[in-house]
């Protein structure tokens, strides 16, 4: 795609509204002049967005759109009246103390719209979004945000918490931090739970980088006697994606999914230590599950929902394609988006578009057209 860089950053000051009307036109250049898609200039991260071409035409059971319109309804817009209240999802959030350096070049100024973001703005907006992407698809349902006891989180959002949890959240220890909370979060329930009996509310672990654009709670109606849901994907070396984890709010299953992330932090801190700053917890949690001699990895190729008895806790698996999405990164095939896609993830250089695709939402109220917008933009590399 040719940038016309000059030009669209102009665009890109202005309010959205200008933007909006604007975008239509940035697509018709594309069209006409058929240059090739954004993800040939692996190099280049975007300050605007860039729309190419939406994968999976012409194929029936994938999203298909004409530039930011829809042309097949995803989601009813009816929601499922409250079913979503027994739903609270499990966020873990730190801003580092480095971010809070001047002169640093990763701490300079992102411009977004007519605002400027510092680091620590820029995540802080990225969780915001989270955050009303959940409240408009799952009203009902609430959001805790696990966080280090000295960070003073300027979040203040109904249906929304903060759970201090001593630990260590430096950059590099995150991902291990993270098991650790999530460990640690789900004691606490079982403990509130066995003195004070109460109605059954289910736990969704998640990236906050990440759209929710459907009700989840079909996951624990539809599948009725998992302990914990896992996401996966057709891909060997990490079939298993650690940003969403589903926990039923039973007594038992709590104290399964306890008992299962345990031994994924042990196989963590042995095995894959030096990993921990990114992809441990997903080695740890592949290793822990490919290690079963009865386990049968080539359902992972399926794409399939299935279930499965790891060390006595009832393991689903569901697919990444639905329930977190996200375009395969460089030169990988893709076929597009799936009609029911309930989950997108903004991984790695995609978080710009997450705070595109809530606007886009805000001015259009329109699910489906949005996710034509993530489906031609998600390739890009942005700069936020
Ligand atoms: C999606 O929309 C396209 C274009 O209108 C149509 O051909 C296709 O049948 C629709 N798919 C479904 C599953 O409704
Ligand atoms: C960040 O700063 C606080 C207070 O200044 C300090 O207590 C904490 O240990 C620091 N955390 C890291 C990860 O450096
Ligand atoms: C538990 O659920 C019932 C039925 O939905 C409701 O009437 C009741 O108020 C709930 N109790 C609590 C403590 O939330
Ligand atoms: C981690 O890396 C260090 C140095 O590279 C090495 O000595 C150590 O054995 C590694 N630990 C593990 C668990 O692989």
């Amino acid at each position: 795609m040719k940038v016309f860089s000059g030009w669209r950053r102009l665009v890109f000051g202005l309010p959205l509204i200008f933007l909006l009307t604007h975008l239509f036109s940035v697509m018709e250049l594309n069209k006409n002049s058929k240059l090739g898609e954004p993800h040939k200039q692996p190099n280049k991260k975007f300050d605007h967005l860039v729309l190419g071409p939406a994968a999976g035409q012409g194929l029936s059971n994938r999203l298909q759109c004409q530039g930011t319109k829809a042309l097949n309804r995803t989601h009813s817009s009816n929601s499922r009246s409250g079913a979503d209240g027994s739903i609270t999802f499990v966020t873990v959030f730190a801003i580092y103390n480095s971010s809070l350096n001047v002169g640093d070049e990763k701490s300079s100024s992102t411009v977004f719209g007519d605002a400027s973001y510092n680091k620590v703005g820029r995540s802080m907006a990225l969780l915001n979004v989270f955050i009303n992407f959940i409240q408009v698809t799952m009203p009902q349902s609430k959001v805790i945000i696990l966080t280090d006891p000295v960070s003073d989180l300027p979040v203040r959002r109904n249906r929304v918490s903060l759970y201090p949890i001593q630990g260590e959240y430096s950059r590099d220890k995150l991902m291990l931090q993270r098991i650790r909370s999530y460990i640690t979060f789900l004691e606490s329930k079982l403990q509130e739970l066995s003195w004070k009996p109460r109605n059954i509310t289910h736990y969704i672990f998640t990236d906050s980088d990440i759209a929710v654009v459907d009700d989840l709670e079909q996951i624990f109606h539809d599948h009725p006697n998992f302990h914990l849901a896992l996401t996966f994907r057709n891909n060997k070396a990490q079939p298993l994606n650690s940003g969403f984890i589903a926990v039923r709010g039973t007594p038992d299953a709590i104290l399964r999914a306890k008992l299962f992330l345990q031994e994924v932090l042990k196989v963590y801190s042995s095995k894959y230590r030096n990993a921990s700053r990114m992809l441990g917890d997903q080695l740890a949690l592949a290793w822990v599950v490919k290690s079963k001699p009865h386990f049968d990895v080539s359902r992972f190729a399926k794409g399939l929902a299935f279930s499965e008895d790891i060390d006595g806790s009832s393991i689903l698996f569901l697919p990444c394609a639905l329930y977190n999405w996200t375009p395969p990164e460089g030169a990988g095939q893709f076929h597009g988006m799936p009609l029911d896609v309930k989950v997108v993830h903004f991984k790695g250089s995609r978080k710009r578009l997450m705070l595109e695709s809530w606007n886009f939402y805000s001015s259009s109220l329109d699910i489906s057209d949005m996710l034509c917008l993530i489906l031609g933009s998600g390739r890009t590399k942005y700069d936020f």
